[in-house]
């Protein structure tokens, strides 16, 4: 946890103004998490401003469960999770979250907040509003916001400039290969690498990838995307063509089924896929299973799959997102500034949550700016400023030619 704060320098600015402010003071706060050092650093500003605060997992593979016990160990914060808990004992921990009866949520992925909704209706009226950290978060919750089942309004901390430009690019591109090195230890240069859907994480992994000297094919459904890919160097192509090619496929669309029975059919002896999308649904594993004459577990976080065409192939850390899985997710100096926002919503909610809808909403530009500001401080950058006549130029429509 030191060593990840050591590289947090704008989330402990943030510690300081909450230690000595509470803004947070009084407030039940229910945090589902990845539980990781940086997460714990976050936890720790949290109670530091006054939260009452616990955490549990928001994915079952992806706790440090030296960082949990340290949590609820010396910093007196309960934390249900555990590394590689099943899916009954993932989902225990929620609702053991949820039985501090939070005043504000803090979800990464929705899970916290879609079983406060679905199981846990009487727990709503107390909640005043809640933060949200992931894109496919932040698209079920939209869901929800627009069927009219979202009770309190939710603050897209992902939507977050300082958030997705940083953390989804930049952390994810370099964590999601640390998490296939670490699996794997296979060298990357010279292979072909399919990176499937190119947004703000799929830029981030292809040309941390091409960096390491693979060939990278990006495959994607959306056309500006797919130009914008063509145009950053990379070849494009449907994935059912790229497939036949992969010694590794990564997705990172945040859909369903996008690797499929029709690619597995293609795929070279020996391919691997992994995933860095949030949820372990973006490979179609059971669709594999159904092909697969048998299995065997060949390194940590590797499967291999005998299929009845006799190839094999491997799946990394059981198709969930492979940073975290096999590698520590995000740096923590990506983490700085995600989670300063986080911080930020959550006081923003305590102050402005009543007045807001029941809907998702962005974090406000100011704090985006201001996050920004004290990250490029911390790394001892300074940059230029308007001068009062740029300021006048760019406010006026009468100059010009
Ligand atoms: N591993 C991590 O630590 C981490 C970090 C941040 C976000 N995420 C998750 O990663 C996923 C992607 O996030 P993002 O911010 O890049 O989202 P994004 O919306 O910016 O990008 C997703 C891209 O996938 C494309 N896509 C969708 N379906 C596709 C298909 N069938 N084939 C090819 N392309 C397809 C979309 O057109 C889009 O360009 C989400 O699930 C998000 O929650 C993971």
């Amino acid at each position: 946890m030191e060593w990840a704060g050591a590289e947090m320098p704008v989330l402990e600015l943030i510690r300081q103004r909450f230690r000595k402010e509470r803004p947070l003071e009084g407030l039940r706060l229910s945090a589902c998490l990845h539980v990781t050092s940086e997460t714990a650093n976050l936890a720790v500003v949290l109670k530091e401003g006054g939260a009452d605060l616990v955490l549990c997992a928001s994915n079952p593979l992806s706790t440090q469960d030296d960082v949990a016990a340290a949590l609820a160990g010396e910093h007196g914060i309960p934390t249900y999770a555990i590394k590689g808990e099943n899916e009954t004992t993932y989902y225990q921990h929620i609702e053991a979250a949820l039985a501090h009866r939070p005043n504000l949520t803090m979800d990464d992925g929705a899970d916290l907040v879609t079983v406060l909704h679905t199981q846990k209706p009487d727990l709503l009226p107390n909640v005043v509003g809640g933060t949200e950290e992931t894109t496919t978060g932040v698209i079920r919750l939209k869901a929800m916001a627009a069927a009219g089942a979202l009770k309190f309004p939710v603050i897209a901390v992902n939507e977050a400039m300082t958030k997705h430009f940083f953390d989804n690019r930049y952390g994810t591109g370099q964590s999601t290969l640390d998490g296939i090195i670490r699996a794997t230890n296979i060298l990357l240069a010279g292979k072909t690498i399919v990176v499937v859907g190119y947004g703000w994480c799929g830029r981030g992994v292809a040309s941390r990838a091409k960096g390491m000297g693979a060939n990278v094919v990006v495959t994607e459904i959306d056309p500006v995307r797919a130009i914008e890919a063509l145009m950053d160097g990379f070849q494009v192509m449907t994935l059912i063509e790229a497939a036949s090619k992969a010694d590794i496929i990564i997705t990172v669309t945040g859909n369903l089924n996008v690797v499929d029975d029709r690619h597995i059919d293609v795929l070279k002896d020996g391919a691997i896929i992994c995933n860095s999308g949030h949820f372990n649904d973006e490979i179609n594993i059971p669709g594999i299973a159904a092909q697969t004459k048998s299995k065997r577990h060949v390194r940590e976080f590797v499967e291999e799959y005998v299929l009845n065409n006799g190839r094999k192939l491997y799946i990394l850390g059981e198709g969930r997102l492979i940073n975290l899985a096999a590698a520590e997710g995000h740096p923590a100096a990506v983490m700085d500034m995600s989670f300063a926002n986080q911080a930020l919503a959550a006081e923003y909610m305590v102050k402005q949550g009543k007045a807001l809808k029941n809907q998702v909403y962005v974090v406000p530009e100011e704090i985006d700016r201001e996050i920004a500001r004290l990250k490029l401080d911390a790394m001892g950058v300074t940059i230029d400023t308007l001068t009062a006549e740029q300021t006048k130029y760019l406010a006026s429509w009468e100059q010009g030619t």
